[in-house]
């Protein structure tokens, strides 16, 4: 039907092919250029692949224009504030919500693999005391690899299963000894009397000599916004652990990659850069200048937590999250220094969505802008912010792992390019050049 594809034309040799478009549950559809270079010898190019699907996915939906966040079908605002982290993680895991049995079972597996192999610790220390503490995610997650090499078949299902539990439980003890290392303080083993979101404030706040005393909404908090950082669709951190597992490549290994690539500020090393830009601007005086340098073209400066590659009108995560942010503060002391800076994001906020360059280019505050602040009230170091969205999104990318290696049209990502150097030309001896 014609309808069904799109035709191309090549008008120098007036050669066409029809290509197949596509249609998803939701969303665009989409033009299938698989045969492009064999018919025509052609490739397509999109910088920043802002137009290009890289895969089929049935994990999770996102609509930049309608505001739109859905895993596996359920809306990420029933998702934040009925689910907890650990359910989510099975269901992008699983794609189902488990039953009552099913979540015990695998509450269970995670507990029985929340440890780490004691020769882990080793690598800590290799790390001086000021060590960023994503550098330390990227090292000690790929050297988690070597302890599950033999054992992880890639081609077999119940080994991929298994290493995606292991990341799964595995991540809070890791991000918590990221921690412990910069502050000096002993490691905390996991305690399975505790929840998830629980040991893992143990694991980070406890201390060996006297009791740690957990609050449940500081424990609410964290799980919720987890659960707004589980994933996200096909972005930079995601793609980047498809392409490295697309090599067959240890999967802790290809998520050590994501984990570099979520460390970006242009990506989740934003809520850091949020903290940052809220203490430069010191004062809500301050804001318009700010905000001036935001707009002047001669100027790289940018707001941070503002603007989002695909939410086009409002990040649904954002909506949620200044809500729970309001909650937090409301809760505090009035005297916490937390106060002035929430102050100035308010005020950010305000004068930026009202100034007519950011409503032009529909530059909204994302998750990032509110969740620097949250983890700030919950006793979060900054540089230790991004730590806390990759345990999250870890559960997103290896769900995106597993998807792929079960995908029949698996193949190893092999993007292709436009050539621009120079024409061949002729080895010239280093005395003879010029
Ligand atoms: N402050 C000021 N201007 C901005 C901002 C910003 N935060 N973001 C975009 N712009 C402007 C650009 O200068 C550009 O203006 P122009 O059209 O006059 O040249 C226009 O808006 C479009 O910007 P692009 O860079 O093309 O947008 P892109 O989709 O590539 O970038 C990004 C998205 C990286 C998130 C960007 O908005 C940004 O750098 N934001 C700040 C960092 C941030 O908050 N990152 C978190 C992303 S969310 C996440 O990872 C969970």
């Amino acid at each position: 039907m014609k309808s069904e594809t799109v035709t191309i034309t090549d008008n120098s040799t007036g050669k066409t092919i029809e290509c197949p478009i596509h249609k998803g549950t939701y969303g665009a559809p989409v033009i299938d250029t698989a045969s492009l270079y064999k018919e025509l010898g052609m490739f397509t190019i999109d910088p920043g692949f802002t137009t290009t699907a890289s895969c089929r996915s049935a994990i999770t939906y996102l609509d930049g224009e309608q505001g739109v966040l859905l895993h596996r079908g359920y809306p990420i605002e029933q998702l934040a504030n009925e689910s907890s982290f650990l359910e989510v993680s099975y269901l992008l895991l699983h794609g189902e919500l488990p039953t009552a049995t099913e979540f015990v079972e695998y509450e269970n597996q995670i507990k029985n693999y929340n440890n780490v192999h004691e020769h882990l610790m080793r690598f800590f220390n290799g790390y001086r005391y000021d060590a960023h503490p994503m550098s330390i995610m990227v090292g000690v997650t790929g050297a988690m690899a070597s302890f599950y090499h033999e054992t992880t078949n890639v081609k077999n299902s119940e080994d991929r299963m298994r290493i995606a539990h292991r990341l799964i439980a595995k991540m809070p003890n890791i991000g918590s000894k990221v921690y412990k290392h910069g502050i000096g303080e002993p490691f905390i083993y996991p305690d399975n009397s505790l929840g998830y979101i629980e040991n893992l404030m143990n694991m980070m706040f406890a201390v060996p000599s006297q009791p740690f005393e957990l609050h449940p909404k500081a424990v609410a908090a964290l799980d919720q916004l987890m659960i707004l950082h589980a994933d996200h669709e096909q972005n930079a951190s995601t793609s980047t652990v498809r392409l490295a597992g697309s090599s067959e490549a240890n999967p802790l290994a290809a998520i050590s990659a994501g984990i570099s690539t979520l460390w970006g500020k242009a990506h989740g090393g934003a809520n850091e850069a949020v903290l940052e830009m809220l203490e430069e601007i010191g004062d809500v005086k301050n804001i318009p200048k700010f905000i001036a340098r935001a707009k002047d073209k001669e100027d790289s400066y940018r707001l941070m937590g503002f603007g989002h590659r695909v939410y086009k009108n409002f990040d649904p995560r954002a909506t949620i999250i200044s809500k729970a942010c309001h909650e937090v503060l409301d809760d505090m002391d009035q005297n916490s220094e937390l106060r002035p800076l929430m102050q100035i994001a308010m005020e950010l906020e305000k004068i930026a969505l009202e100034d007519e360059y950011f409503i032009q280019r529909k530059l909204y505050p994302n998750v990032d802008f509110y969740s620097g602040i949250i983890l700030r009230a919950l006793s979060i170091p900054t540089n230790m912010f991004t730590v806390f969205f990759a345990m999250a999104r870890s559960a997103g990318w290896i769900a995106n792992w597993l998807e792929m290696m079960e995908d029949p049209d698996f193949r190893i990502g092999r993007p292709r390019q436009l050539y621009i150097g120079s024409e061949r030309r002729d080895y010239v001896a280093m005395d003879k050049r010029g």
